[in-house]
């Protein structure tokens, strides 16, 4: 894609910009929604890297008040969503702004649902399904990633832990507006990059290898893989090539909007439960398990562990078996996590920690898009190798 090309997907309950320069736009955006005054959420690091004040320059020029809540934390806990709110009520705002990585787009969508509907925001995940909030008496948000990986600008909802379990829920949220601007991930330091990556490509690896993938879902993960396959080591590389960082960008996207049908499985499943406890980046704990849960599918589905082998560059030989197909895959993945310094597993916990998760993962039975049935020894063994790995 050549630099000033733009796209607009309205495919999806949440409209996508995407292109380089787009993040100019908000200021035009949010009158176009009817805000007169927004919330800005984002972390203390988006500040620092000046983003903030990029966004911010653009918001005022077209009229509109801000107010920033810069107070967003990893794993977004439930309290930080009913603060960005709280001030949001008080400052009398009418439209939020959600700039940075996954954590602030999740607080920036659960604080949109609090703008007007009554706190706790555990009201509102969506495993109780008691309460439902009503899209049409929110105020609007937009949302602008500065990473490439969540995707979090193409799904409907918010992922926020609720601090008395120490479970991460769901909460139910469209974004507006999406502005996904690659030139906000161009500060991006190698380890960040590498780690949110590594996200989208679970996102679009798990879900082509999911139990439902469907005709729609396939074109968009496909193309997913193959961008991170060919664009990620580039960035790693030389963080300022701009093309690259687009590729990757535009993989975090398409994978985000892939992965809504077919859904996650094994990586993800054990990602959400072992970055909780041993507060690994949700990245880095999804990719831990990428190799070998990719291994473990190729007993199900052989040709599509297959193609997502060759879309990343590795091969195949004619006429594999899905063992041999698997540890393909498995080499391969593990060829491009060493290639651009993805974190091993033994930098979060020790080894014995590791496993004694195993039953806790199982509790209740998470697979359900996983294309095997997955029992307590598999999820042990997958854990036992993935810490093993590069050893
Ligand atoms: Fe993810």
């Amino acid at each position: 894609m050549g630099q000033g090309q733009i796209s607009t997907c309205l495919a999806t309950r949440n409209p996508i910009l995407f292109g380089r320069g787009t993040h100019r736009r908000v200021g035009e955006e949010l009158r176009r929604l009817g805000v007169t005054k927004a919330l800005v959420v984002c972390d203390a690091g988006v500040r620092a890297a000046g983003i903030l004040d990029k966004i911010l320059g653009c918001v005022e020029a077209a009229g509109i008040g801000t107010v920033v809540f810069d107070g967003v934390q990893p794993d977004p806990p439930d309290w930080t969503c009913e603060q960005a709110a709280g001030l949001g009520v008080r400052e009398g705002v009418d439209g939020v702004v959600a700039v940075g990585g996954g954590s602030s787009l999740d607080t920036g969508k659960a604080a949109k649902i609090l703008l007007t509907n009554p706190p706790p925001i555990s009201r509102y995940y969506l495993a109780h399904e008691d309460i439902v909030p009503d899209e049409s008496k929110m105020y609007p948000i937009i949302v602008m990633p500065t990473t490439a990986g969540t995707g979090s600008e193409a799904t409907p909802g918010g992922v926020i832990t609720d601090t008395a379990t120490n479970v991460k829920h769901n909460v139910p949220c469209i974004s507006n507006l999406g502005i996904v601007d690659p030139e906000l991930t161009l500060g991006l330091p190698p380890s960040v990059t590498a780690i949110t990556a590594v996200d989208a490509l679970c996102h679009a690896a798990e879900a082509y290898t999911s139990n439902k993938p469907n005709a729609i879902s396939d074109i968009l993960t496909e193309k997913a893989i193959s961008l991170i396959g060919e664009n990620l080591p580039r960035v790693i590389d030389d963080p300022g090539d701009a093309a690259a960082r687009e590729g990757v960008q535009l993989a975090a996207t398409l994978g985000g909007l892939g992965l809504m049908g077919p859904f996650c499985h094994i990586p993800h499943e054990i990602g959400l439960i072992i970055g909780t406890a041993f507060h690994i980046p949700h990245g880095a704990a999804c990719g831990a398990t990428l190799p070998e849960g990719l291994e473990f599918a190729a007993e199900a589905l052989p040709e599509r562990v297959a193609a997502v082998t060759r879309l990343l560059g590795g091969s195949v030989p004619t006429g594999a078996s899905a063992a041999q197909i698997g540890a393909a895959a498995r080499e391969t993945v593990t060829r491009l996590f060493d290639k651009i310094g993805f974190p091993e597993l033994r930098r979060y916990c020790a080894r014995e920690e590791l496993l004694a998760a195993a039953p806790r993962i199982m509790e209740p039975y998470p697979f359900v898009h996983c294309p095997r049935e997955v029992a307590l020894t598999d999820v042990a063994d997958i854990l036992a190798k993935a810490y093993d790995r590069g050893q």
